[in-house]
């Protein structure tokens, strides 16, 4: 493709990435389209998309498709320009091997492909048709309890790998997530293997997998108080089980709102006032100040002018094969974005959690000791030694 005429912002390496993935998801919705069948499930579902996204369940058919569809290329490129800023902060984890990615609720996957595109270019790895997603050195995984979006994840995952441009792929493990419901997931997940021994008796043997994350990502996953409330355990858990120097990192809309700004209160409650240390292990959670935390870009920029341009390039199509079925009002809100002249940005709020933790040593066991005798430590290069709490 040539990208001489094409706009500066266009013409970077994550570009030419939101370029190729703008076309294979044109391409790929574009056949679901042809079917009049699916075109009126996708149709009928993007008022539910648009304006219920807290309370659907993402089950109904046509709704992984219509949340692609409106969502999909937008939060890509939020999530490129959210790894560029931390990257810029030297706040992205790295290891030369074993980096590990949870993505909760990740719906249609843009984090995931974002974040593949990151740790693909970061860490100088060109992932193609012979490469073996469990050799590549991060891997990514995935919360997901939409039999929808992991269908969608399957196919759309298959199709991009397949016919993308470039030939590089996206580490995306496609329907195979390990986790499906967020609420009492776990981290250290126990299965019993059974085998018969060699005098034919039947015996087993019991196994733990212990999942540890290097970056957890949460983008348009809490959305109200009382939800995040009810995953106070599970959002402590996501911190606990983070690794040294792991980051957690929460994406959604913009904090100036009260919905939000309780919600985003009580997630910075919930990190902050977890126990993280253990018997060998000292550790502290802290919120990562990063100037200012609300992001965005416009409707009206390179990007915005590209998003505009393929939700018309869908309506169009939706208007040949399900007209009736759009929703006026999804008509309406639409087709006013797309107007040339429509500038509004596109904001979010970031906010970024990072874990650190350190062996017990034999001079913080004493520390300790002073401190349970109600005495000081004595000071070593002339500064008070740091003791967790
Ligand atoms: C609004 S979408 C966000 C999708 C994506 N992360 C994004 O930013 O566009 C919320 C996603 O969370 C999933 N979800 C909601 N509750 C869940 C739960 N308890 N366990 C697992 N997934 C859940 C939904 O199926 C949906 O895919």
């Amino acid at each position: 493709m040539s990208t001489r005429r094409l706009p500066e912002a266009l013409r970077s390496t994550n570009g030419k990435r939101f370029l190729e993935l703008e076309m294979l998801i044109k391409e790929f919705l574009s056949s679901r389209m042809k079917d009049p069948e699916a075109s009126r499930a996708i149709a009928s579902q993007l008022l539910n998309v648009l304006k219920n996204c807290d309370q659907i369940t993402y089950e109904e058919e046509g709704t992984a498709e219509a949340y692609a569809l409106l969502h999909f290329l937008d939060r890509y490129h939020r999530f490129q320009l959210i790894f560029s800023l931390l990257s810029e902060k030297k706040l992205m984890p790295m290891r030369r091997t074993g980096l590990k990615i949870l993505d909760v609720g990740t719906g249609p996957g843009p984090s995931m492909f974002a974040v593949s595109d990151f740790y693909s270019a970061a860490l100088g790895i060109n992932i193609n048709k012979n490469s073996d997603f469990r050799d590549t050195p991060f891997s990514i995984d995935y919360v997901e309890r939409s039999s929808q979006f992991r269908n969608w994840l399957h196919h759309f995952t298959e199709f991009t790998n397949y016919y993308s441009p470039t030939k590089k792929q996206w580490a995306v493990p496609y329907h195979h997530g390990t986790f499906y419901d967020f609420k009492n997931l776990e981290f250290d997940q126990r299965s019993i293997e059974w085998f018969t021994d060699d005098n034919g008796d039947s015996d087993f043997l019991r196994h733990i997998t212990r999942h540890r994350f290097d970056l957890i990502v949460f983008s348009n996953f809490l959305t109200t108080k009382e939800q995040t409330v009810s995953f106070s355990k599970e959002i402590e858990n996501c911190a606990r089980f983070l690794r040294n120097n792991g980051l957690l990192i929460v994406v959604g809309a913009k904090s100036c709102s009260k919905k939000y700004k309780e919600v985003y209160e009580e997630i910075e409650k919930t990190i902050l006032s977890g126990r993280y240390s253990t018997r060998k292990y000292t550790a502290r959670c802290f919120k990562v100040d990063i100037d200012n935390s609300t992001m965005g870009y416009s409707w009206h920029d390179a990007h915005g002018q590209r998003l505009k341009s393929i939700i018309k390039h869908f309506l169009d199509a939706l208007d040949v094969t399900a007209k009736d079925s759009i929703p006026m009002e999804v008509s309406k809100t639409l087709s006013d974005a797309i107007q040339p002249n429509y500038k509004r940005a596109i904001e979010w709020e970031l906010m970024v959690f990072r874990k650190k933790t350190r062996p017990r040593t034999k001079a913080f066991k004493q520390e300790l000791h002073y401190l349970r005798q109600n005495t000081s430590p004595p000071e070593r290069n002339g500064q008070m030694p740091i003791v967790e709490q």
